[in-house]
């Protein structure tokens, strides 16, 4: 998604109080800059930020992070924030930031284990194979979420496309993660008021198109809660994560 010739976008980014065009200085220091140690969800290419703002409002007990590489779309979703601000009255700048960023260098934004959830929303599907490094689910990206997210780390997937759906179920299998909740038709029943919907979900669920979706559990305890949890296999006993 690239928006062209947003005007003022650099000057509104300036002044915005929740868009960081530096996240390098942030590293290990996002729990001081919110203000509290509450967990860390980002989503990364969050587009014009309906989630993420959304997300920040009806969870306040969270503070949320939206990364995209291009000012234009930053600028939309202050812009965003601002008004669902307005519109609900609630402190979104308590809890949300929004960061110009390219996930290729993800560590350089966050010390190990400084964050909770990572969301994935419609991320590009690169269907031509010689592109597959560029996936975000590519085996390559998986390890540098390791990194990032803590014990009670997990990845939330979503996204219309059944070959990057295909594509990323394989690439969690295999670098060894357990994976659960899985859908091929996420709004089969109606939409879920729990599931917060992107705009790329609403233009593409309103054609009739299958949304996709899948939690993995990447941190230790996030993992064994979820063994643990089960009525069958092991007895419900927690299986160390291999
Ligand atoms: C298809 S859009 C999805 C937007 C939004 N998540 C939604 O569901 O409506 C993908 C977004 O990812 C961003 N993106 C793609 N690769 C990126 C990268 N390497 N670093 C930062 N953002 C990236 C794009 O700029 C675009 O806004």
């Amino acid at each position: 998604m690239r928006l062209r010739g947003k005007k003022g976008a650099p000057e509104l980014l300036q002044q915005s109080k929740i868009a960081i065009l530096d996240p390098q200085s942030a590293r290990g220091r996002w729990h001081d800059i919110f203000g509290n140690g509450r967990p860390i969800h980002v989503e990364l290419g969050m587009g014009k930020g309906q989630f993420i703002s959304t997300m920040s409002q009806r969870y306040p007990d969270v503070n949320f992070i939206g990364i995209d590489m291009y000012d234009e779309l930053i600028a939309r979703a202050c812009e965003k924030a601002e008004t669902i601000r307005g519109e609900l009255g609630v402190d979104n700048e308590a809890n949300l930031r929004l960061v110009r960023a390219n996930i290729e260098y993800l560590e350089s934004i966050f010390a190990e284990g400084e964050i909770e959830r990572i969301f994935l929303n419609f991320s590009d599907p690169w269907p031509k194979k010689r592109h597959a490094r560029r996936r975000l689910t590519h085996p390559r990206f998986i390890e540098k979420y390791k990194h990032v997210l803590n014990e009670r780390g997990e990845i939330h997937q979503k996204t219309d496309s059944v070959t990057l759906f295909e594509y990323s179920l394989n690439s969690y299998a295999e670098v060894g993660l357990q994976m659960r909740n899985i859908s091929l038709d996420l709004h089969r029943d109606g939409p879920h008021p729990e599931h917060v919907m992107t705009e790329y979900e609403e233009k593409f669920s309103s054609r009739g198109m299958n949304i996709h979706r899948v939690e993995v559990l990447v941190g230790r305890e996030a993992y064994e809660q979820y063994r643990a949890s089960l009525p069958y296999g092991n007895g419900g006993q927690p299986v160390p994560q291999p």
